[in-house]
C-alpha cells in the first residue's frame, strides 16, 4: 500500500519540485540570435537589417564639415530584434549583439550649395539613394582580443550591391573611437533616441 502511495503521489510531487527548483535557481535569459561567418573567418552581410529596430539617424552634412565629412550622408542605426529585446530588459548588450549603420545620401533635387533641398515640409535634409554599410559585433569568444569584445565590419561605401563578407577591422581603426567616445559599452546610445527612451 505504501510502495503504491509512494508512486502514485510522491513520484510527481517530488518531479514538480525538482522542475521548480531547476527553473526558479536559474531564470535564463533567452538566447540572442548570432552572426554567421564563412569559412575565412568572415562575417556574412547580415539578413533583413532594414527590418531591424530602427533607433536612430545621425547625420553630418559636407556643408558642416569643410567639404570633407568622412560620412556625409545620413547613418541609419538598426540593432538586430533579439539583442534590442536583451538591452530592453536589462540594459546591457548581450554577447552576440549585433548593429548595423547603413549610409543614406542626401536626397538629390536641385540641391543648394549647402545640400539641402527644398521639399513640401520645408528646407532641409531629406534621404536619398543607399550609400554603404558598417555592423558591430560583440562576441567574447570570437573576439576575446578586442576591448569589450567588440568587433568592426564593413561590407563597402557604396551603392548596393554591397560585398557579401567582410573581415574585422584593426583595433585602432574602429573600437578605439568607441571605447573613448560611446555612452553604452562601446555603443553610441547617446545619439540613438529610441535607447535613450529606455534608459530613462
Ligand atoms: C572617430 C570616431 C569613430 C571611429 C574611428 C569609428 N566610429 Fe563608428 N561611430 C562613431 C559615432 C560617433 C557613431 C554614432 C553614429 C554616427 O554618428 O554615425 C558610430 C556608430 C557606429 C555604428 C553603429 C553602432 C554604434 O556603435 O553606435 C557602427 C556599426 C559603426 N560605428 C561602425 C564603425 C566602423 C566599421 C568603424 C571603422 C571602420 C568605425 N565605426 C569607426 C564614431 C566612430
Amino acid at each position: 500500500m505504501r510502495t503504491i502511495y509512494n508512486r502514485i503521489l510522491c513520484a510527481p510531487l517530488a518531479m514538480s519540485v525538482l522542475f521548480l527548483a531547476v527553473a526558479c535557481a536559474s531564470p535564463q535569459e533567452p538566447p540572442v540570435s548570432r552572426a554567421q561567418f564563412n569559412a575565412a573567418g568572415e562575417v556574412q552581410i547580415p539578413e533583413g537589417w532594414r527590418e531591424w529596430v530602427f533607433v536612430g539617424a545621425p547625420l553630418t552634412p559636407n556643408a558642416l564639415n569643410d567639404g570633407k565629412a568622412p560620412f556625409p550622408e545620413f547613418h541609419n542605426v538598426y540593432v538586430e530584434p533579439s539583442a534590442f529585446a536583451h538591452f530592453q530588459r536589462t540594459g546591457e548588450w548581450a554577447n552576440g549583439t549585433q548593429i548595423a549603420k547603413e549610409l543614406v545620401l542626401i536626397r538629390e533635387n536641385d540641391n543648394a550649395e549647402d545640400g539641402s533641398t527644398a521639399e513640401v515640409s520645408g528646407v532641409g535634409y531629406f534621404q536619398g539613394a543607399f550609400q554603404g554599410l558598417e555592423l558591430t559585433i560583440k562576441d567574447t569568444e570570437r573576439y576575446a582580443a578586442e576591448p569589450g569584445g567588440w568587433a568592426y565590419f564593413s561590407f563597402g561605401h557604396q551603392a548596393p550591391p554591397y560585398n557579401q563578407a567582410a573581415k574585422a577591422f584593426p583595433t585602432e581603426a574602429c573600437n578605439a573611437c568607441h571605447e573613448a567616445s560611446a555612452a553604452t559599452d562601446f555603443v553610441f546610445t547617446q545619439f540613438y533616441p529610441v535607447i535613450r527612451a529606455l534608459q530613462k
